[in-house]
Order: structure tokens, then C-alpha cells, then sequence
């Protein structure tokens, strides 16, 4: 049997002001149980389940099956809520379960596996992973006896002056032996001022029985740290920001100015790509090296070729070559891909299309639900007219093609190879390679009509 872990996160987090249960306030545009069960799963557990209560459809749904849930109906305290994992526990017999916090989302795999360590070497039944940090209300505290030897933990609500004077505080991060730990659930007790069931007083229980167990103190303060409120929240985003910022400076990104710029940990980005304030990247990017992105530039599952220039760009869900510079105000949106060295200028949307090799739509133009060759040319103003009301259709542009000024490609339509539009056309129909289409009315001048007419007012 392999390890596995359980993740609480039945609270509702009454602090957070939130119609949403409290595991599910982001960080960094990711709700903090996802930190958790990532930590989980680097530090290579697999089997996880997730203690659901607080509108557990909402944690359920986000889960989508991807860890197993249990429902607590009712919040009666972290051992309760460890209580409606039984099934799971005892599934696991034989190895050792990881429990943690669905509210400290800055756990990390090198946290879990070196309190996995202490457990074994030790030979413990549970081991708690402590830490020592300066303002430790309202955690639980680890108390220990003269020689040190850890003896129980006890709850700030419970706690004495004496003990609230202690430091070392319970991280909520446990490893339990599960035999132990499904013996232990059986004889917790919920007579204290709260009423609630503490997972904390196993420890007690443990050592009345003469079973071993242990303390781990972590150097990792911040695997601690939890947000019970918004402004606890910003500060956890603040710090991790500023950490993955630095973490990507340190691989040879440049971020001269770091106000405003929001970068998803599991990123991939080159060396010399700079990026400038005003940048968010979400989940699911991968940036080459050499790009230039902002200042004002949003990306979201989206990837960027070497060299690329981003100025003020969102992009989501697509792909975008080398050497391509587009912006300023610019949309890529999703199923789009732009090859190498096309440029995109200011007010250009593009959606669902391929942009083919040194493209260039320079300015005011919409390109949407097309297959664009290479070379070719947009003049201002070009609308690719994809919906008729009913159903998208498509264009096809050929390579070479010379699209002029406020043309409107009805699409389907088809701009062979080398083809001209005449500016102001509107094109209905097929156009074959190497041909001008003009697809507009002809001018009419007619000679002293404003003389004739008096169109305007006399002056007095
Ligand atoms: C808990 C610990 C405390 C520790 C702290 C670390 C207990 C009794 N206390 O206190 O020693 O220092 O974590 O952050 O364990 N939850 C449920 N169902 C419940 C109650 C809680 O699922 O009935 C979940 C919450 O969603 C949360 C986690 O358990 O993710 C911890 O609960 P919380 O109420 O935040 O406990 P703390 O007061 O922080
Ligand atoms: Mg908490």
C-alpha cells in the first residue's frame, strides 16, 4: 500500500466574507486547495481525498474527480471531519496517511517529505510538523515537557497564559500511522469550551498509551501560513508573488519593475525574455527566450515564440510563433496561431484563425475564423465577416494576398494566392489567384451639384 493523504477543507471560512468555501479563495488566481493538493502530489502521493462540508458541491465540482472527496455534514472539528475518511483510512492499512490543511496553501513536497522521514526514522505512530514563528495566536501550540520531549498540543482557546507564551506552534500537518490513527478517531472526545472534536488531542491520547510520537520543527515558516481573511489573503499573494517573481529572475528572466506583474509558478519561460509591469500571466504559458511582454500584457494558456514582442496583448488559448510583434491593444483569442514573424498592430483582434509566416494586419482589423497564408497583407480597417446570424463560416486567404482598406470578406470566401481587394470591397464571392476584385460602386461626380442645389443654409 502506498502513502496517501487526506485534506481538510470542510470550513467555511466565515472571515472571508465569501459565498464560497474558504479553500476555494485564490492565490494567485488558483484556490488555495489546489497549492495543497500540488504539494501533495510533488511529494508523490497520489491517493488523496479531500473532507468536503461547506457547500461541497463547489469543491467537488472544481475537483472534477481528480482527488476523492468525503462529505462532513456537519463542522465539528478537524477530527470530525478526519472521522468521515474512515473508509479511506482503512483502505490504507498497513501504511502511513498525510493530513492536511486545506487553508495553509503554502505546504511544500521538501515540508511533507522531510516530516515523512522523521516519522520512519523515528518510528513513530504520528508525527506533527511544528514550527517556531513569532506571533503564534491562534494556532495550536506544541507543548513539551522539561526534557523537551513533546507531550500534547493544546488550542488557543484552551491554552493558559504559560502555554500561549510557547512558540512552537502545530502546522496542522500530520503523519499518522493509519492503524494508529483509526484507533486514535474511535476515543477523541469533544469535551472541550468549543464542543468540537480536535484531531489535535490525539497526541495526548497517543502518549497516555505509551505510543510514540513526534515533533518535527520545520525551518519552513511560511508551510504554516494560512488566510482566514482578504487582507491575510493579499498578504499570502504579496509574498508568493514576489518569491516566483524572484524565482524567475534567478533563471535569467529580467522583471526591472515588479508592480503589477503576476506570474503563475508553473510558467515556462526562456532566458533574456523581459517582462514589464502591468503583466499577468495565468496558468498554462510557456514563453521562449528573448520575448518582450508588457508593459499591460495578459496571457492565459497561451504560448510565445523566441523574440517575440507583446505590447499591451491579451491572449488566451493560443499559440503564437517567433518573432511576431503585436500590440499595442491588441486580442489574440482562443484557436488562434500566429507563425513566425507576424505583426499584429494596434486594435487588431484575431480569433480561431492561423495567421500564416510575415503576415501583416497593421491596424483596426478583424480577423476571425480564418486560414491565412504567409506574406499576405491587411489594410486598415479589414473585417472578416464570420457569422451570418446563424452559423460561423469561414475564410481563406491565400499567400501574398493584398487585402485593402475596409475590405468585408464574407465569409466563406476564398482570396486565391497574389489577389487584390480593392479598398472598400465587399466580397462575396471566390476570388482567384493573381486577380484584382473590385467589389464596390463606382464614383459618380457630378459637376456643380452644390452650386445648383444649395444644400446648406444661406447666410443672413
Ligand atoms: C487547526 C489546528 C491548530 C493548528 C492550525 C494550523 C485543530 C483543532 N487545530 O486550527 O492546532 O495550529 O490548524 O493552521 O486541529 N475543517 C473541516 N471541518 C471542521 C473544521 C475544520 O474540514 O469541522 C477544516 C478547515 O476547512 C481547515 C482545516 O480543517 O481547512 C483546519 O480548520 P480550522 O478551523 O482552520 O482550524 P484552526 O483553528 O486553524
Ligand atoms: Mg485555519
Amino acid at each position: 500500500m502506498s502513502d496517501c493523504a487526506i485534506i481538510l477543507a470542510g470550513g467555511e471560512g466565515t472571515r472571508m466574507r465569501s459565498d464560497k468555501p474558504k479553500v476555494m479563495a485564490e492565490l494567485l488566481f488558483r484556490p488555495m486547495l489546489s497549492w495543497v493538493t500540488d504539494a501533495a502530489k510533488k511529494a508523490g502521493i497520489n491517493d488523496i481525498l479531500v473532507v468536503t462540508g461547506y457547500k461541497s458541491e463547489i469543491v467537488e465540482e472544481y475537483l472534477n474527480g481528480s482527488c476523492r472527496t468525503a462529505r462532513q455534514e456537519k463542522r465539528l472539528g478537524t477530527g470530525h471531519a478526519v472521522m468521515q475518511a474512515m473508509d479511506f483510512i482503512k483502505e490504507h492499512s498497513g501504511s502511513d496517511v498525510l493530513i492536511l490543511n486545506g487553508d495553509a496553501p503554502l505546504i511544500d513536497d521538501k515540508t511533507i517529505t522531510e516530516g515523512l522521514k522523521y516519522h520512519r526514522e523515528g518510528g513513530f505512530v504520528q508525527t506533527v510538523i511544528s514550527a517556531k514563528i513569532d506571533d503564534p495566536f491562534g494556532y495550536g501550540r506544541i507543548v513539551r515537557d522539561e526534557n523537551g520531549n513533546f507531550i500534547a498540543i493544546t488550542e488557543e482557546a484552551s491554552a493558559t497564559e504559560e502555554i500561549k507564551r510557547i512558540n512552537e506552534i502545530n502546522s496542522g500537518v500530520m503523519w499518522f500511522d493509519c492503524d494508529t490513527l483509526a484507533d486514535l478517531l474511535g476515543k477523541l472526545k469533544n469535551d472541550n469550551s468549543k464542543g468540537e472534536y480536535y484531531l489535535t488531542d490525539t497526541v495526548a491520547i497517543a502518549l497516555s498509551e505509551k505510543k510514540k510520537v513526534g515533533a518535527y520543527i520545520t525551518a519552513n515558516t511560511d508551510a504554516v501560513l494560512g488566510a482566514n481573511s482578504r487582507v491575510q489573503l493579499y498578504e499570502l499573494n504579496e509574498k508568493v508573488r514576489i518569491s516566483i517573481l524572484k524565482s524567475f529572475m534567478l533563471e535569467g528572466v529580467s522583471i526591472p519593475c515588479t508592480d503589477g506583474v503576476i506570474i503563475d509558478k508553473n510558467t515556462i519561460i526562456g532566458r533574456d525574455t523581459v517582462i514589464l509591469p502591468g503583466t499577468i500571466i495565468k496558468e498554462g504559458c510557456k514563453i521562449g527566450s528573448g520575448v518582450t511582454l508588457g508593459p499591460n500584457t495578459v496571457l492565459y494558456r497561451t504560448e510565445v515564440g523566441d523574440n517575440s514582442v507583446l505590447n499591451q496583448v491579451q491572449a488566451e488559448e493560443a499559440v503564437i510563433g517567433e518573432d511576431v510583434t503585436a500590440g499595442p491593444f491588441v486580442h489574440i483569442r482562443p484557436d488562434s496561431k500566429l507563425d513566425k514573424g507576424v505583426h499584429c498592430g494596434n486594435f487588431v483582434e484575431v480569433k480561431n484563425s492561423v495567421i500564416g509566416e510575415k503576415t501583416s494586419i497593421s491596424h483596426l482589423t478583424y480577423v476571425g475564423d480564418s486560414d491565412v497564408g504567409s506574406g499576405v497583407n491587411f489594410g486598415c480597417g479589414v473585417v472578416t465577416v464570420n457569422f451570418n446570424g446563424k452559423k460561423k463560416n469561414r475564410c481563406t486567404v491565400g499567400n501574398d494576398a493584398f487585402i485593402g482598406c475596409n475590405t468585408n470578406l464574407i465569409a466563406p470566401v476564398k482570396i486565391g494566392d497574389r489577389a487584390y481587394t480593392a479598398a472598400g470591397s465587399t466580397v462575396t464571392e471566390d476570388v482567384p489567384e493573381d486577380a484584382l476584385v473590385i467589389a464596390r460602386s463606382r464614383q459618380t461626380v457630378k459637376e456643380d451639384w452644390v452650386t445648383k442645389n444649395k444644400p446648406y443654409r444661406e447666410k443672413k
